[in-house]
């Protein structure tokens, strides 16, 4: 049986890097769903049809990791039909043995609810936009205000919002230096094993 990670929270939370080191120390695949979401948000036109038509060089494409495309992603992840178009590719990348490490922002809620281990990693939005703004090379303020209202519209939409599973270990990284926040995942991962 392949063992699951689900790994959910906000942008820049250090989830990703979370994600990544944990798929290294486990041998396991990883899948950034949240490029799925700025993928199809970068194709322009029709969303649904973009959801649908995904390919692997979409994925691919370099201004994936802008700003701009973070927020586009926010839109389009809002749209029901976005998100039915994107779940099957995402769960069979969840039973890829020996295992997966997903991240994004509904797969211990959604995706994966029967995932083995659940984390939900936090951090204060001060410390997420510093952080934002430092790999980006942006300002800082400005990094806040569009942090804030990318939370804001993935926390409050109605198809499938960000929030922690209940069974959910809950991870703050605000005063963690990454290789805390990556030892204390691997712990609890351990503990799942
Ligand atoms: O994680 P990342 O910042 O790349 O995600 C970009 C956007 O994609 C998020 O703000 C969110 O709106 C959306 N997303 C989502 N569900 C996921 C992953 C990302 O709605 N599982």
């Amino acid at each position: 049986m392949p063992f699951t990670i689900a790994i959910d929270g906000p942008a820049a939370s250090g989830k990703g890097t979370i994600a990544r080191a944990l798929s290294l120390t486990f041998g396991f695949h990883h899948l950034d769903t949240g490029l799925l979401y700025r993928a199809t948000g970068a194709k322009g036109g029709d969303p649904v049809a973009a959801a649908r038509g995904l390919t692997p060089e979409d994925l691919a494409r370099g201004d994936l990791r802008s700003a701009e495309a973070g927020q586009a992603a926010s839109r389009v992840a809002a749209i029901p039909e976005v998100r039915a178009a994107l779940v099957v590719f995402q769960r069979e990348f969840a039973r890829r043995e020996p295992g997966a490490v997903l991240d994004g922002r509904d797969i211990g809620t959604v995706i994966c609810p029967g995932a083995e281990v659940k984390l939900f990693v936090t951090a204060s939005d001060i410390v997420r936009a510093g952080r934002r703004a430092a790999e980006l090379g942006a300002d800082p303020a400005e990094m806040l205000i569009q942090l804030r209202e990318r939370d804001a519209r993935d926390a409050s939409r109605e198809a499938a919002p960000m929030r922690p599973a209940e069974d959910a270990l809950l991870l703050d990284t605000s005063e963690m230096t990454i290789e805390a926040a990556v030892a204390s995942a691997v712990a609890a991962v351990r503990v799942g094993l």
